[in-house]
């Protein structure tokens, strides 16, 4: 493919920005590579509220590390208690949006009241430091108080997408042995009702070790509470009041060691079994928080809105935690992005002011296919900033986000990482270093990435490579929770001394990352190593192409073959001479041998709740015809279904 255009920072973007210029960033980078102990020491003790003060930056006995070891801290407390002293107590921390139109605003000082009151709930039930609990909610403001009101008192949280299963709920459930569940009686997804208590239900007959459930009420539906068990979470406030008086508006912030379990959140590995990845306090709210300056370019006056679900880590790291310690606004939206119509995100953006706006590359795709009247109806010009992540976003899909959407004025940051790494790694700082699409650019401050070889031996400029991360940083996962040993064979023990990402990668002659994908993703075909994103980013380019997922088929002669799957956009095709089409298109895009030997058009692609397509899957329909393993984490079965019995190859 013919090199892509670069997009270098505007004059006016780069006048406001905090990191200024290609050199702001190298002076930034190159201090803390020279001395990352300082680096990240000066960091912590400037931008997080200390009990007591750390005496050593890091410990590191690999895979385990210590970070601001002996502090005492508490990751709620940074994240609101300390913005009530200044003008920031009455600045909103969270908009909300609910799916039906209804809304709430929640300053600071609410918030505050809010985590207060249901962390003495939380007391008075007997929880208590170390304890474990399970938050299966919609994306209600309830979601974030629950969490902070755990990490105040020490209580490790583990939040499981409400859109998982009783199954998939009770085996996290069990994994963490936890004593406590939070729930509520529903959310609203598309104008139903996704009922949560009733999956708490089926899922806790298998789980003895839950005293109680507490229930907050958003659908008023018609649930049972088990005598004993269940509590709704208004009536345990009024008791309190009732008990307390003013005083249930006050909850200390128990000072916690540095490396306190703050979290636990499942994510899919290699295996079936999902891993409980662990999150500690104080490294991580630092790295969550100092990158709100460092890729976001947080100002005092934004209005950030990530389009996430906090059921995953893009949720806890960028619209809680790390939006809350830097004493933002953040806006959060309860429900489904075509819901009324195409144009909610556009609605809400609109409505609000958004000025930075976060959102994963499925979701821009998903949009680009309903056409540019949904987002062109709307005045969008409160926008500034622009950011995707979670997957590799494709240059024909990176053009359309900035040109449709921040109308060619609004940098794109792109930005690359993972549950495991808590906070982002590599991403462009949007007013220091030119934009490539496709490319998530350059290594935060602290971030050593590289490149390597089966060996661990850094491979050459523009070959690919596994992604690895060779020094400690303070949001790393510490451990799988309840399994040590697989921690350190998954992470630490492929390449000796650095961190294994599961991402292919390749670097580009200004050092600029690539990332591929995971590395079970990539084929060799006749001996040419080829990346399923490639040929995608090829097809997508196409007009007529929605969306696209290539695989690797098992092939006699040149070992495997490239199977595309691909969703066109709305029109009467003729499938036979766009296949030929389709064929010509990605042999011109990137050569003979990329060629498709299967193109197979479906309606749509299987994909996790969280977007993601599940390759894994389409790996197994083109080798066997047939689905086996885990799919708890499906959006929609029907189409794994249809797939494997509509096969259209001519
Ligand atoms: C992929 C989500 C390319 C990658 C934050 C990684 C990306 C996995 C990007 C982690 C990006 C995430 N470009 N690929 N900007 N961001 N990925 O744990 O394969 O849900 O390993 O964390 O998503 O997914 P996870």
């Amino acid at each position: 493919m013919s090199d892509p255009q670069t997009y270098p920072p505007s004059d006016e973007f780069v006048a406001r920005a905090q990191v200024k210029g290609m050199a702001a960033y190298r002076e930034l980078y190159d201090r803390a590579k020279q001395d990352p102990q300082n680096f990240w020491g000066d960091l912590a003790r400037k931008s997080l509220s200390w009990f007591e003060p750390f005496d050593k930056t890091l410990e590191w006995n690999p895979p385990t590390a210590k970070w601001f070891v002996n502090g005492k801290t508490n990751a709620c407390f940074n994240c609101v208690d300390r913005h009530l002293a200044g003008s920031r107590r009455t600045k909103p921390a969270i908009l909300w949006e609910g799916e039906p139109g209804d809304a709430r605003v929640i300053t600071y000082e609410e918030l505050h009241r809010l985590v207060a009151r249901f962390a003495n709930i939380l007391k008075q039930l007997g929880y208590k430091t170390g304890d474990r609990a399970i938050l299966y909610m919609p994306m209600v403001p309830e979601l974030p108080v629950a969490m902070l009101a755990c990490a105040r008192l020490g209580i490790i949280h583990s939040v499981v997408f409400a859109g998982f299963s009783a199954e998939a709920l009770k085996a996290r459930i069990q994994d963490l042995a936890a004593e406590l569940v939070i729930t509520a009686d529903g959310g609203w997804r598309r104008g139903k009702e996704v009922r949560l208590k009733t999956a708490v239900d089926e899922a806790l007959e298998d789980c003895p070790g839950v005293r109680n459930v507490i229930v907050h009420r958003r659908t008023a539906s018609d649930i049972p509470m088990k005598n004993g068990r269940d509590r709704w979470w208004h009536e345990l406030d009024q008791q309190l009041a009732a008990t307390a008086g003013e005083s249930a508006n006050n909850c200390d912030a128990a000072a916690l060691d540095s490396d306190h379990p703050l979290y636990v959140l499942y994510t899919s590995g290699t295996t079936g079994k999902p891993k409980g990845i662990l999150h500690t306090t104080a490294g991580y709210l630092l790295q969550a928080s100092a990158s709100m300056t460092w890729v976001f370019d947080l100002r005092e006056d934004d209005i950030y809105w990530c389009t996430a679900d906090i059921g995953w880590v893009t949720g806890h790291s960028y619209i809680v935690y790390g939006p809350l310690a830097a004493g933002a606004t953040a806006v959060m939206y309860e429900g489904a992005p075509d819901y009324p119509a195409f144009d909610r995100f556009w609605q809400i953006v609109e409505k609000l002011k958004v000025s930075i706006f976060y959102t994963s590359p499925t979701a821009i795709r998903a949009l680009i296919r309903q056409g540019e009247k949904w987002p062109d109806a709307h005045n969008l010009s409160s926008l500034r900033l622009l950011g995707s992540v979670g997957e590799p976003i494709n240059p024909a899909a990176w053009e359309w986000y900035h040109r449709v959407i921040g109308k060619a004025r609004c940098p794109i940051v792109d930005t690359w990482w993972q549950t495991e790494t808590g906070a982002i790694m590599i991403s462009p700082m949007p007013g220091a270093m030119p934009l490539k699409p496709g490319s998530a650019s350059l290594p935060l401050p602290g971030v050593i990435p590289d490149v390597v070889d089966t060996r661990g031996e850094p491979v050459r400029n523009n070959r690919e490579g596994y992604l690895i991360i060779r020094e400690p940083w303070p949001s790393m996962v510490r451990t799988i929770w309840g399994d040590p040993k697989r921690f350190e064979e998954q992470y630490w023990s492929r390449v000796p001394g650095a961190y294994f990402t599961g991402d292919a990668a390749r670097r580009d002659e200004d050092g600029y990352f690539w990332v591929l994908g995971r590395v079970d993703d990539v084929m060799n075909v006749s001996g040419h190593r080829l990346s399923t994103m490639e040929i995608e980013s090829a097809l997508v380019h196409h007009h007529a192409v929605a969306e696209a997922a290539v695989v690797g088929k098992p092939h006699e002669i040149t070992g495997q073959a490239v199977c595309a799957f691909v969703t066109l956009k709305k029109g009467n095709w003729d499938h036979t001479a766009l296949g030929q089409e389709l064929r010509q298109w990605v042999a011109h895009e990137i050569g003979p041998f990329a060629r498709p030997e299967d193109i197979r058009f479906t309606d749509a692609l299987p994909k996790t709740r969280s977007g993601k397509i599940m390759r894994r899957l389409l790996r197994e329909i083109v080798t066997s015809n047939a689905v086996t393993g885990d799919v708890t984490t499906l959006e929609d079965l029907t189409v794994v279904t249809a797939l494997s019995s509509h096969h259209e190859e001519d």
